[in-house]
Order: structure tokens, then sequence, then C-alpha cells
């Protein structure tokens, strides 16, 4: 039996490959970053054709390094950042228009328009689970065919295809031009807006609202089955491709959250809390997605409620790169704990709008509070609360929808290795915060949904079996100061809002 398990974790800033062993340990990474475009105020753009090649370089430097060739390869898992949306011509292979990204508000005036059609903001919320919003791939979709120069003639004469992430990667890992598979995984079309929660099957009338032409979609499939091989030269050839899941559906599969109830938090470049809600999909009343959290070949899909928030570790980038506050991203808890407290200082970085709870796109940052007395210190940990607050706000959402409080938080994500930030974290939301030994549950999930479908793994109780629990912070804070901080929280978050006309 071949040795190890591939995931392929295309992220927003980097691209990731991982070996994973039968322990779900891990045996080899590759890694590589690629450049974010920013043509203007609001648009975030990745070079679909930079992505694929670095993914190629990463399973190349993870093979390389583990010593591992394809035949040690059991099978390869796709997870991705979602919503992110690309175009491309399928007879040449070549992208019309950059990708756009998941955080970029450029799709404004195509929600709002669709707002007015009736209904506003909900009016697929009943069939797709989502609110209209700039987040999602359906409109970027059609930002493109209205807006590249002959691209709207090419995509109804069938000559071109989208898909997000994991659809173009598999494209092109199964033959590209010369017959690539055209398939998109039921979570990640979850977050199109144009699939319907019930059936799993695009809908055909928000399609056409959106004057998006049904050929250019792909076909839907489930998270855990085999697709097909992957036949691109030198890439994982012959290997079959059996796992493909949104980053934050595979981290929820990673931490193995197969119960309803079970809940975690992945603190990246946005923070992303899936509550497990079984094979009910919850309709929110307190500004959550309703989402496809995974499907296993062709049992019964299990449903999740979300709460995404756009901005929480690309503001400690943003303070890097922008404000050069910091030299690198670690040394922001060094200069948080230089001071005791944030100095009155809020930091609301609503660089997208706002996401859940709030669901408003005409917000946009704001820095309040601010006084002499406010130093590099007070600033930095008004970046780091920032990520604590907004996920308070997303796990009192989720305790009003479901009915019940969670009493712990699984964690995982690049954030969780700031200690001081996860001790805040517990002390504001008032219950343990609760870190796995396998950190890296993005790429372990679709390693698991991979490893299930080619029986790597028996079934979900020897996954189970594998999660183990490192380090937990228990709330320290008095109840009152906590909810103090964080009602100046709440303050300084109307102060963003309306900024947009
Ligand atoms: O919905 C966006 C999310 O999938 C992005 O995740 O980890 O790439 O920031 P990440």
């Amino acid at each position: 039996m071949a040795s190890v398990i591939a995931a392929i974790d295309q992220g927003t800033t980097s691209t990731r490959c991982m070996l994973f062993d039968h322990d779900g340990k891990v045996v080899a990474v590759g890694q590589k970053e690629h450049e974010q475009i920013f043509p203007r105020a609001g648009w975030v753009e990745h070079n679909a054709e930079e992505i694929w090649s670095n993914t190629r370089e990463v399973v190349g430097q993870a093979l390389g390094k583990g010593n591992v060739s394809s035949g040690d390869i059991a099978a390869v898992g796709i997870t991705n950042q979602r919503e992110t949306a690309v175009v491309w011509d399928r007879t040449t292979g070549k992208p019309v228009y950059n990708a756009i990204v998941w955080q970029d508000t450029r799709t404004d005036k195509i929600v709002r328009e669709l707002g007015e059609l009736g209904g506003g903001a909900e009016r697929y919320k009943d069939r797709v689970g989502l609110p209209l919003a700039t987040y999602f791939a359906g409109p970027k979709v059609k930002w493109i065919l209205d807006n590249v120069d002959g691209a709207r003639a090419k995509a109804e004469a069938g000559d071109l295809l989208m898909g997000t992430i994991e659809t173009w990667l598999i494209w092109n890992m199964t033959g590209g031009v010369d017959g690539g598979l055209h398939i998109t995984d039921v979570s990640n079309a979850s977050r199109t807006m144009l699939m319907d929660l019930a059936t799993l099957s695009w809908d055909q009338d928000i399609a056409a609202e959106m004057t998006i032409p049904v050929s250019m979609l792909p076909r839907i499939v489930s998270n855990s089955e085999v697709y097909g091989k992957a036949r691109a030269q030198g890439l994982l050839a012959g290997v079959p491709i059996a796992g493909s899941l949104g980053d934050q559906q595979a981290a929820t599969f990673g931490q193995v959250c197969f119960s309803k109830g079970m809940a975690k938090n992945t603190y990246g470049t946005g923070n992303f809390m899936l509550l497990n809600t079984g094979e009910e999909a919850v309709a929110s009343k307190n500004g959550l997605l309703t989402t496809l959290c995974y499907q296993i070949g062709d049992r019964k899909p299990v449903y999740a409620l979300e709460g995404s928030i756009a901005v929480t570790g690309s503001l400690v980038q943003w303070v890097r790169d922008n404000l050069r506050l910091i030299g690198g991203a670690a040394e922001i808890e060094a200069v948080a704990k230089s001071v005791d407290d944030n100095g009155g200082c809020y930091f609301v970085p609503a660089f997208s709008g706002l996401f859940a709870p709030h669901w408003r796109s005409d917000a946009r940052g704001a820095i309040v509070g601010l006084t002499r007395y406010v130093n590099r210190g007070h600033l930095a940990r008004a970046v780091l609360e920032a990520t604590a607050f907004q996920t308070r706000e997303v796990l009192e959402a989720m305790n009003a929808d479901s009915g019940v409080d969670l009493t712990e938080l699984r964690v995982d994500g690049g954030m969780i290795a700031n200690e001081l930030l996860m001790q805040f974290q517990a002390d504001v939301l008032g219950v343990p915060v609760v870190r796995p030994k396998i950190a890296e549950t993005t790429a372990l999930g679709a390693a698991y949904a991979a490893g299930l479908a080619v029986g790597f793994w028996a079934d979900e109780d020897e996954l189970t079996a594998q999660w183990a629990e490192d380090k937990r912070w228990e709330p320290a804070m008095e109840r009152a100061v906590a909810d103090r901080y964080y009602r100046k929280w709440g303050k300084a978050v109307e102060r963003t809002l309306n900024w947009v006309d």
C-alpha cells in the first residue's frame, strides 16, 4: 500500500503541498507565496497561471523533501481559498482575466442591483444560504463577463469555463485543454450563490439573473470520491485525485468535527468559524451563512453555519507592509506585550466592508479612541484584539442561532501561534480555547477526504481517534472587564458604517 496522502492547499497568500502518513503526521511540506495584486482601492486579484505554476513547484518541493515518488502516494486531496473566481478559455487554457479574490469589493454595484430586483440582500438566501454580498463567486464571474472585452460572446459560444480555484487546479491537473475534468465540489459550489443547498445542483434562475451561461459551470461532485487521475506530466501523474474541499470546510474535517454541534475557528488571512449542524441546513437569523460542510461520496450532505470574518491575519500583514509598524508578522506579539492593555485604542479592519455578522459592504476600516497616550504597543494590541472581538461577535451569533452555547472552541491556523492573542481570545469569549496536536488541519482535512475515498483510512472513527489536544487557554479575565472591552468594540464598529456612498 502506498505510504502517504498528498494535500494541495491553495490559500489566499500561498500554495502548499503537504504529505501525510497514516497517523496524520506531516512527512514533508512545499510552500510558495504568490503575488497579491491591488489594481484599485477595494480590488484584489491573483494571477491564476502563477497559482498553477506554484502548485506544480510546491508539489515538486514536497516530493523531493519527503523523498517520495508518485508511486508512494495513495491519493491527492485539494483544498483552496474559497469564492475566488477564475474564467478561462477552454480551447487555449488561458484565463481571460486575473482571478478575482474573495476579498474584492468591486461587485458592490452588481449585488446592489440584484437585490433591487426584489428581496434586497436576502433575495437568494433561502435557496443558497448566503446574503447578497461582494464576497461570493457568482457576481465576480458576472463582472468578468460584463467588463472583459469579448468575454460574454465567447461565454455564450461555449468557449469559456468558470471555476473557483479547486476547479482551475483540477482541470489543469487532469489534462487542461486536452480533456481536463471540469468539476467543483459541493463545499466550494455552495460559495458561488448559484448552488441550491437542498438539491446540490445549479439554480438555473439565479444563473440567468446573474447572466451567467450554464455551459460555463462545472459539474458538482462530492468532497470525497475518486474524481479521476492526475495526468499533468511530472505532477503526481497517475495519482487519484480523491478529495476536494474549500479550505474552511477542510479545516472542519481536519478538526474531525463530524458530529452535530462541533465547531472550529481558523485564524488565517481572515477568520472562519464553522459549526456542524448535521443533515439539516439551518437558516441563520443572526448574520451567519448556511453552507455545505461536507459530503462523503453518495452519502447525505452535512451542513454548517459559518461566521466569516474578512480581515484578521491580513491586518497583521497590513500593519507590517503598509504601516511598517513591525518588521515581521511574528514580532507583533512582542510589541503588543510591551503594554498592559490597548490604551483605549480600537482597530476595526473593515477593509472589505464587514462580513459576519454585519454584512455591510458600505463599511470601511477605522482606528478609534486615539489620544497622545497611544503608542506603537497599544496599536499592536488593538490589531490582535480586533481578531478576538470579531470572533466573539461570530460566536454570539452561533450561540443565538443554534440555541446552545459552545463550551469550548477548537482553533487552528497561523495566528494560533500567538499566545497573547489566544489568551485574550479565551478571556473575551469566556470559554476555553483549544489547540490540537496536528495544527495543519486544513491540509489534513483534504488529505483525510482523499484518504477515505481510497481506503487509506477506514472511516471517520479512525480519524477521530487521531485528534489530540495540545494546549488549552482558560479564560482568566473578569467577565465585567471583558464585557466592557467588548462594548467599546461595538461602538468602534458603529463608526465604520455608512462610509461608502
Ligand atoms: O472564504 C475565504 C477563505 O476560504 C480564505 O481562507 O485561509 O486562504 O485565508 P484563507
